[in-house]
């Protein structure tokens, strides 16, 4: 296992990614956690994240005490990335100081002496990479033992390390694209310089997953499931199935926050292609009767969390009363990034979705659920998801989904959702823009594409009528996790069908706007 210690860096999730494509198994934890949640890991490679912190802060973040000491004498290799490496320097004895010149972006680095076997391998002294740097405190000087392997163009430490004790320190952000030969010095060194062995594969933490599934649920157990027809519920549903049979029952609730015929169609192909038992649950009114007058986003969120929990608890009533026993366990689709997000590390100044969103199936669940919860997908990303789908031969058609969020329209429709037809208006256009997409075979090559309802209203003119009607926008984007993301572009003409079909189609509609902001700054969905 590599081990990361998040500081708090944007790209933190990235090393583990990287390192995941490599079939070396990764995980990360807060940068902050006891020595006994690390070494209960028995982690083979520690790798100390950036963060946006600066050591000389007193409240800033670090490895806890007895780290080094513990890790030098279990042989684990430690390697620190940009803030990383500066904990490194600065709590084994050396110094760190405010950089003279900050270094921030695309810079050039040279090796400084010959590497067999260190960092840079085969590189010899004056070979230069181009990297990413984003950094304002630097290197003053070394701790004992460790030495400089690499500068950057302006004289900077770019690298360093201590053979002896097995320390590694880069500056830069090996596991970003804009350091082009990153990806070859992570594997150099894990395989090289740490000596792990590649070799894990998605079949592994499949058969891992349900011995863990086996012992936890016992024998008797009774376990639930909310299926949504997305990516993520399907597959921790079929995993779940593989590993206890009958003793799960999957339910479907139509929170009247779904899709045009979403229910329909998700049920016909549950029943049809997965052969999993579902029961539908209409609660249409029970939900929006809540949401009705909210248009706080967040509190639309934990009115939704809340929903689904109490719908979950009565289904469990419902099957105790069939079975003699009720069922103990739940099953999300909670996935990685969604752990990582809401979770960020203490002191590491970082507001992840914890603050900016609650991902009802993290954050808004509340703390008197009775059922206790198996998450078989928390450490996988959206990609690796897909791929152990593949594994369980879920069907093509559930595992290229875009991406549907838990509380569905609801954060697609801004303000209330209950006012005027703003969720049947919306399910027209996201039909329309859908469909175009798919008629064009673009649908493959996008994440995720929907329509949204704005609160505003525009005049218009239609049939020489002045028209006073609602706005729509569409969003279209591409990305590897969700968490980062770019708009998609579509040539012109799509567009103008698209945009013509919904203002002849749908009532009410009179003008149509395209979202083309990227994640960073903005979110994908927009509340
Ligand atoms: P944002 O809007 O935070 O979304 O950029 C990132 C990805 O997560 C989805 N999303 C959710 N998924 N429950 C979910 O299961 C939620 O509450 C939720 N909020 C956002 C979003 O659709 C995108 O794919």
């Amino acid at each position: 296992l590599v081990l990361i210690l998040d500081f708090g860096s944007q790209y933190t999730h990235l090393i583990t990614r990287r390192i995941r494509s490599l079939s070396v198994f990764s995980l990360c934890i807060s940068g902050t956690s006891p020595l006994s949640a690390i070494t209960e890991l028995n982690p083979r490679v520690v790798i100390l994240s950036g963060g946006p912190h600066s050591v000389h802060t007193p409240e800033s973040p670090s490895f806890p005490p007895g780290f080094p000491e513990w890790a030098q004498s279990n042989g684990v290799v430690v390697l620190g990335i940009c803030y990383g490496l500066q904990l490194i320097v600065q709590r084994l004895g050396g110094e760190v100081r405010v950089g003279e010149k900050q270094e921030y972006g695309r810079m050039e680095i040279h090796v400084e002496r010959n590497a067999a076997q260190g960092l840079f391998g085969s590189k010899m002294v004056g070979d230069r990479q181009a990297v990413w740097m984003s950094h304002g405190d630097e290197v003053a000087t070394l701790p004992d033992g460790f030495e400089v392997v690499a500068r950057s163009q302006q004289g900077a430490v770019a690298a360093i390390e201590n053979r002896a004790k097995r320390f590694y320190g880069l500056q830069y952000h090996p596991e970003v694209t804009h350091s082009p030969e990153g990806m070859e010095t992570l594997q150099y060194f894990l395989f090289e310089v740490c000596g792990v062995a590649a070799g894990w594969k998605m079949e592994n933490l499949m058969d891992e997953e349900i011995k863990v599934i086996k012992s936890t649920v016992g024998i008797e157990d009774h376990v639930i499931c909310a299926l949504s027809g997305g990516v993520d519920s399907t597959v921790a549903a079929t995993l779940v199935h593989k590993a206890i049979g009958d003793r799960l029952h999957c339910v479907f609730v139509d929170n009247g926050l779904l899709r045009y015929k979403e229910r329909e169609r998700v049920m016909e192909t549950f029943e049809r292609d997965l052969h999993l038992p579902v029961t539908c649950v209409d609660a249409t009114d029970q939900f929006l009767s809540k949401l009705k007058g909210v248009v706080d986003p967040e509190i639309k969120r934990k009115i939704i969390g809340k929903e689904f929990i109490s719908i979950f608890d009565a289904f469990a009533q419902e099957l105790e009363g069939k079975l003699g026993k009720k069922p103990a366990y739940l099953v999300q689709g909670t996935l990685y990034p969604d752990v990582i997000e809401s979770c960020p590390p203490p002191g590491s100044g970082r507001t992840h979705s914890h603050t900016i969103k609650s991902h009802h199936n993290v954050g808004g669940l509340p703390k008197d659920m009775k059922l206790k919860l198996i998450e078989p997908l928390k450490l996988l990303f959206k990609d690796e998801v897909r791929q152990l789908g593949k594994i369980l031969n879920v069907p093509e058609q559930f595992l290229k989904r875009h991406p549907f969020p838990g509380p569905g329209l609801a954060v697609r429709v801004l303000g209330d959702v209950t006012e005027g037809n703003a969720l049947d208006i919306l399910r027209q256009v996201d039909e329309i823009f859908i469909q175009s997409i798919k008629d064009a075979g673009l649908y493959d090559s996008i994440w995720q594409a929907f329509a949204v309802f704005l609160p505003v209203r525009s005049v218009g003119v239609q049939g020489d009528q002045r028209t006073h009607s609602h706005v729509v926008a569409l969003r279209a984007v591409t990305s590897q996790d969700g968490m980062t993301a770019d708009w998609y572009y579509f040539e012109h003409k799509f567009l103008d069908d698209v945009v013509r079909k919904i203002c002849n189609s749908v009532r009410g509609v009179n003008r149509v706007v395209q979202d083309i902001t990227s994640k960073p700054p903005s979110t994908i969905e927009w509340e």
